[in-house]
């Protein structure tokens, strides 16, 4: 099982986003934990969480998109809009029996290093002074 990790190639030198993309690098570790030890319990309180997540975190980079008027924010809100049905999909299957962890995982893993190395650094380039304004460390 490869090693989940955040590790600064994803940094959008954007703190405050960079911290809740680590939040979710520790919720994969413990989906990595649940396949290893094939716990369906902790599949589901993954599940739970994982929408939690994915709703606050989107919501709040969408919210700045409107705010800054990004110019690519439908599209990059269509890949989110992706993520949501991939996971109620996923959910589906764990639902009937037929999904691992290890599964679910690797799809995460996947999309997830691959929307914040295209999308999420595409929005970084053009809002990241004006975001890291409204937040700052
Ligand atoms: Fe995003």
């Amino acid at each position: 099982m490869p090693l989940v990790e955040w590790d600064s190639s994803l940094s959008l030198n954007i703190p405050v986003i960079d911290e809740q993309h680590q939040a979710l690098f520790r919720l994969l570790s413990k989906l990595v934990d649940a396949a290893f030890e094939q716990k369906e319990l902790a599949l589901d309180e993954i599940f739970n969480a994982l929408n939690d997540y994915v709703h606050n975190h989107f919501s709040f980079e969408e919210k700045l998109f409107r705010q800054f008027n990004y110019e690519h924010a439908e599209e990059h809100k269509r890949h989110h809009e992706g993520l949501k049905e991939s996971l109620k999909a996923y959910y589906e299957k764990f639902s009937q029996g037929n999904l691992s962890a290890a599964e679910l995982m690797e799809f995460l893993q996947g999309w997830i290093t691959g929307h914040i190395a295209v999308e999420d650094k595409k929005y970084a380039e053009v809002l990241r002074t004006k975001i890291n304004n409204l937040f700052p460390k």
